[in-house]
């Protein structure tokens, strides 16, 4: 079955892309992941704080970044990969570049408005075919409302929208008072994707040494669920396509991901846990679905499950919460 997926302008070979992570730093790893059949490639971020602080010692910088707290810090990736900074960063984006065919998606993270968001133009200049904007922040602001804080978000897409001539997609986080109303909002500044979401990685407390300890645990195929509930809510009632990131793990997981209305899927962890050539498995997997279950094409499948199609939409609603209470037996 054909499954090539239109995506940020691009024509993908199917809807399954690597997500930002360090793999991108490994030449060998990019290869793998295109030898195992990857459709498109995304870089790690490059982070605000890369852009304007100049970063010289990354921990001392992350110690002093006003406004941060532990959750912010642990994900920060790699020191070593914050110490390139730009340069390093533009400079890796043109080697992944050259090193495969399949597309290469940018990505540039920070929640202040400024000048880095001008950096976007530079990833295009290195060959970027796409952009994604990560806004990953905690709003720990106690002044800040949850409207000044969206106001924020859409001048800095407006903002990075205005450098680039690139599409341009828009990471989130789940956790915002009206997700679907600032969805169209970013629609309306210029996202072209919303890719959902981040995962916010939660520290722990050490009781022994009365410390915070930033904690990564990779996701769990679990985790998916979050994502389903809001592409249902979302597809088909937003202008922009939808990318969804955070416990793909199987074609199965895929399946539901694109019946719930996503045009095409991120995975981190499992490629991390697997390696890249994993990919292959994963992509087996998926056409083995769709096949079994007589798909003709994938838009057939892609929203099938959305809000607006799904037999019981009130399943995903408040209606549902109820029911769900009140059926729990010993
Ligand atoms: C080690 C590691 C590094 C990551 N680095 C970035 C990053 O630089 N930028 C970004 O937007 N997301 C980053 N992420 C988040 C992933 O892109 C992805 O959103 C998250 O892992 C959820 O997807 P998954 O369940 O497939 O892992 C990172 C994740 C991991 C595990």
């Amino acid at each position: 079955m054909n499954l090539k997926t239109p995506y940020l302008g691009l024509e993908l070979k199917h809807p399954i892309i690597a997500g930002a992570s360090p793999l991108p730093d490994d030449l060998d790893k990019v290869r793998a992941l295109e030898d195992a059949g990857i459709a498109a490639i995304t870089m790690y971020s490059l982070f605000e704080e890369q852009i304007t602080q100049n970063i010289v010692g990354a921990e001392a910088h992350v110690g002093s970044y006003e406004n941060s707290f532990s959750e912010a810090i642990s994900y920060f990736p790699e020191v070593d990969l914050l110490e390139r900074g730009v340069e390093g960063y533009l400079e890796q984006l043109q080697r992944v570049k050259a090193a495969v065919d399949v597309p290469v998606i940018a990505s540039l993270n920070g929640t202040r408005e400024g000048t880095w968001v001008n950096y976007a133009s530079l990833m295009e200049d290195a060959g970027a075919d796409a952009l994604e904007l990560n806004l990953y922040f905690l709003p720990t602001d106690i002044e800040e409302s949850a409207s000044q804080l969206e106001d924020r978000c859409v001048r800095i897409v407006q903002a990075v929208k205005a450098c680039i001539d690139i599409p341009l997609s828009v990471k989130l986080s789940p956790f915002f008072t009206a997700l679907p109303h600032f969805a169209k909002r970013l629609a309306e500044a210029g996202a072209d994707s919303l890719v959902c979401f981040n995962r916010l990685y939660q520290p722990d407390i050490d009781t022994d040494e009365l410390d915070i300890r930033p904690k990564l645990d990779l996701s769990h195929s679990n985790e998916l669920r979050l994502r389903l509930r809001w592409l249902a809510f979302l597809s088909g009632r937003i202008d922009m396509q939808l990318a969804v990131s955070g416990g793909v793990h199987t074609g199965h997981d895929v399946a539901k991901a694109l019946m719930a209305g996503a045009d095409v899927v991120q995975i981190v962890s499992t490629l991390l846990i697997n390696g890249p050539g994993h990919f292959a498995e994963v992509l087996a997997e998926l056409k083995q679905w769709v096949e079994e279950k007589e798909y003709n094409s994938l838009d057939e499948l892609r929203g099938c499950m959305n809000y607006l199609r799904c037999p019981d939409p009130a399943a995903l609603e408040r209606a549902n919460y109820m029911r769900l209470l009140k059926s729990w037996r010993k």
